[in-house]
């Protein structure tokens, strides 16, 4: 898996690379010599977090532990102070995973949580698109991300500039977003999704429209991987997620042949040829409970390197083969900026109107649509189709 993903390919532009010279990933953050200045590990301290230490027994040697149990208990406290709540994605490491997380999910579960909480800050554990999402969903709300350069290349890989073009040239058909973009995109969408519902999604734009096709962007595989659901036709934009993208069908034939047995779970921004070798694919969340419902002897998933950790916390019977495609953006957030984040409520993520509130009709019309959940699977089976990828 050590192949070098180019952000240009048949001189198109991608996306984002991995900021790190051999191009294949970046060493999570949490590298704590000691707690930050005016934090010390205190019996106060000891007594509040204890409980808390065999969640990242795993992960954290216990003579470590002192470094971050002051951190934890400093949000925790914070949190309460602030009304604050900390909506943390599946990528997130496993300390702020869950030490500090209060909601953690896929990017729709963070979605629908940001329009339900009672808080009045919302620390966002992810990227800054989904900072935006919460910010377009909850917008007397305060959202601060903890680090501003938390990006994604799916999100880098198209404006809304491209978005209004694209409408001039195919008038009549339904764009649909995923939420791995910018406010300003979304804005200029008909209707959001994310990959636990764009088959959902894109089947009920275009029975609204009375249409047979419909624009996905700005993710090409996932696009591809739902044209394979669907009689839809679906057209294309050429961006990549830099994790995802880089894993090969015979990556996962290879991990197969050395861990005979072994179930694959693929994300579905996983190319069309690696969902084919997959023996489920889903968004987080619904690799997440395949692993709970199943407790498959040996499992690998086929996403980013944090998702793994995670899961084996809920899922200790169950054996992790770990493929490692770390996401550089997500490994920005850290338990320390974090905490400073929220001590200084720093990064306050802002969308200005009218964006926000066009970009507000677009995911709103999603999280409108109800899906059986059997519908936010992909067969691995179904024939890879070719489509248009503009
Ligand atoms: P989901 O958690 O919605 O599956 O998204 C995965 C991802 O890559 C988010 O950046
Ligand atoms: Fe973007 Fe991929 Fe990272 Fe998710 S994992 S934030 S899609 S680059």
């Amino acid at each position: 898996m050590g192949k070098e993903l180019l952000n240009w390919e048949q001189g198109r532009w991608i996306g984002q690379t991995l900021e790190v010279p051999n191009g294949v990933c970046a060493v999570p953050g949490n590298d704590l010599d000691g707690p930050p200045e005016g934090l010390a590990y205190t019996e106060e301290v000891k007594a509040a977090t204890d409980h808390l230490y065999p969640l990242v027994e795993d992960f954290i040697p216990e003579f470590e532990w002192p470094a971050y149990a002051p951190l934890v208990h400093a949000i925790n406290v914070l949190k309460t102070q602030k009304n604050a709540v900390v909506l943390a994605h599946n990528y997130m490491t496993p300390d702020i995973f869950n030490l500090v997380g209060d909601y953690k999910g896929d990017s729709l579960g963070l979605a629908i949580e940001a329009t339900k909480t009672p808080a009045d800050i919302i620390v966002q554990g992810g990227v800054h698109f989904m900072a935006e999402t919460s910010k377009i969903l909850s917008p007397d709300k305060k959202v601060l991300i903890p680090s501003m350069r938390a990006g994604c290349s799916l999100a880098s890989s198209i404006t809304g500039a491209d978005v209004r073009l694209i409408k001039q040239r195919y008038p009549g058909i339904p764009v649909v977003t995923y939420v791995n973009t910018s406010a300003d995109v979304k804005a200029e969408s008909d209707i959001c999704c994310t990959s636990s519902n764009a088959v959902a999604i894109v089947e009920s734009i275009c029975a609204e429209w009375g249409v047979s096709k419909a624009i996905m962007l700005p993710d090409e595989f996932l696009a591809k991987n739902v044209a394979r659901q669907t009689d839809i036709e679906i057209i294309a934009w050429h961006g990549r997620c830099e994790v995802h993208a880089r894993f090969s069908a015979q990556d996962v034939r290879d991990m197969r042949d050395a861990n005979p047995g072994v179930v694959v779970l693929a994300h579905p921004e996983c190319p069309p040829e690696v969902v084919a070798e997959s023996d489920f694919t889903g968004s987080t969340k619904a690799m997440s409970d395949y692993v709970g419902e199943h407790s498959p002897g040996k499992v690998i998933l086929l996403t980013e390197c944090s998702m793994s950790d995670n899961v084996a916390v809920a899922n200790p019977t169950v054996d992790f083969v770990r493929p490692c495609n770390l996401c550089p953006h997500m490994k920005r957030i850290t338990l320390e900026n974090l905490y400073e984040c929220l001590r200084d409520e720093t990064n306050e993520v802002l969308v200005p109107e009218p964006m926000r509130s066009q970009a507000h009709t677009a995911v709103q019309k999603m999280i409108d649509v109800s899906f059986p959940k059997e519908k936010g699977y992909f067969d691995p089976k179904s024939p890879i189709k070719d489509i248009q990828v503009i």
